[in-house]
């Protein structure tokens, strides 16, 4: 039964681009090329890719079947499915971590509007160094001012669009938006791979050397899995909740796995190739992404144009993403305390603002912040939290709720309500039931057992 004041995508591709808009974002285009920089390059990508395909996948359909089924948010959904149990807790543990993941998350965003900033004023047209970039960076995110005004500006565009709901704010916005950046992307891998020096960087991302691989790196690479397709904390349970019944939802979710991963490589593609023929460290860990580029512009025709698109699309990626973050708490204001949708928005962002003050300081702007514990920034200890920790926790307990409390039967019926049958069903039973919360347990365990959580 639909739901009709709760609002609904308004076909499959509405529903791919909002959920495909919330996937990629700077999970793809920031975290994954520094956090496979920092972890040893191609065997990162081999053991992110395995989690994107045994963890990431049956996890995301996990969710989109909880999600349709019942038509409710995060904590609603465990509701509606076992009543009086402490299920809906998982629920609650995915709110906090979008609001967790906002708090910081709005802050690198805002870095991007800096970088538009930079890139009107035509900063990136000229030849810039790797020094000039990094004191450019550096200047930027250090300044208590700058990261502030960015923050709250990101936050208040996510405000905007949050409250106009979900097809007409969140899926027009993507609609346009995704295929927009995609073309940008293309073409600057096109430039870095053929950049003098480029193929070093390309045989860095493509060759595995697991002599650098961790405990730490493993547990990155689930982390980053989950966090790249939005997993793990209710996103696409929300998502899944507005998809229409008579659509095929085993396609939709497969279409946002294949775009989400297709554009992490690519923006690998673009990075190390040029961040070798700048002569950059692979390693330079969160503001990798932001040093690299500025390097690259200038080397293309009309780089000064490019440079305003690529920040444009950039900060536009991360708005259909920081929108799904939002939304998730949002939603279970507006379903489970009854708020209007526009109180929802205002007051949950501006709360979230508050949170992320500490984050868009640590870059430089007080020292408190900047090494907060274990020589760590305020930001990036958020940012492994939340990003890691709480996504993994939340999809283990995700698997266990789908394949043992609410059952796989239950599930595909969901995934299968319009009629498409869902491809490799027994696999996904299987996967979800054993081999993905086995493979988290081991990955949480082990890293409690060594103390390696940084
Ligand atoms: N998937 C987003 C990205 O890769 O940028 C980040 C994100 C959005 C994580 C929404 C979690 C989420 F619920």
């Amino acid at each position: 039964m639909a739901n009709a004041s709760r609002g609904q995508w308004s076909g499959r591709l509405g529903f791919i681009l909002a959920a495909a808009g919330s996937a990629v974002g700077l999970g793809n285009i920031w975290r994954f090329p520094y956090m496979a920089g920092e972890n040893g390059g191609g065997a990162f990508v081999l053991l992110y890719l395995a989690c994107v395909l045994l963890i990431g996948l049956p996890v995301l359909f996990s969710e989109l079947a909880m999600g349709r089924k019942t038509e409710r948010n995060a904590v609603g959904a465990f509701r509606a499915l076992v009543p009086n149990t402490w299920w809906p807790a998982v629920g609650y543990l995915g709110i906090a971590a979008g609001f967790g993941i906002l708090a910081f998350y709005s802050v690198v965003a805002g870095w991007t509007l800096g970088y538009l900033g930079h890139a009107v004023l035509g900063d990136f047209g000229a030849a810039m160094t790797a020094e000039q970039s990094n004191a450019l960076f550096t200047s930027l995110i250090g300044s208590p001012t700058q990261a502030i005004a960015y923050t709250a500006g990101f936050l208040l565009l996510t405000i905007l669009i949050v409250r106009g709901g979900v097809s007409s704010g969140i899926e027009r916005a993507a609609k346009i938006l995704m295929p927009a950046l995609l073309a940008i992307l293309i073409v600057l891998a096109v430039r870095s791979v053929t950049l003098p020096g480029g193929m070093e960087g390309l045989s860095y991302l493509l060759k595995p050397d697991f002599s650098k691989m961790t405990a730490g790196s493993v547990m990155a690479a689930l982390g980053q899995a989950l966090f790249s397709l939005s997993l793990g904390m209710g996103a696409m349970v929300t998502y899944g909740s507005y998809f229409p019944k008579r659509e095929n939802m085993p396609f939709a979710g497969a279409m946002v796995a294949v775009a989400d991963t297709s554009i992490a490589i690519l923006a690998g593609l673009i990075m190390f190739p040029a961040l070798f023929s700048a002569g950059l460290d692979p390693a330079a860990g969160p503001g990798l992404v932001f040093v690299v580029l500025p390097t690259v512009f200038n080397s293309l025709p009309a780089g000064t144009l490019f440079a305003i698109a690529f920040y444009a699309l950039l900060a536009i990626a991360a708005l259909t993403s920081t929108i799904s973050l939002l939304e998730v708490v949002v939603a279970y204001f507006v379903d489970e305390r009854g708020w209007k949708r526009e109180k929802a928005a205002w007051v949950l962002g501006s709360v979230c603002f508050l949170i992320a003050v500490p984050s868009a300081l640590s870059q430089g702007g007080a020292d408190v912040f900047t090494s907060f514990l274990f020589d760590t920034s305020f930001l990036d200890i958020q940012n492994i939290i939340w990003g890691n920790y709480a996504l993994s926790i939340g999809a283990l307990a995700t698997c266990l709720f789908v394949g043992w409390k609410w059952t796989v039967g239950k599930g595909l019926e969901s995934l299968e309500a319009s009629g498409h049958v869902m491809p490799l069903r027994s696999a996904w039973a299987f996967v979800v039931r054993f081999l993905s919360p086995i493979a988290i347990a081991i990955v949480l365990g082990y890293i409690v057992l060594t103390g390696q959580y940084f």
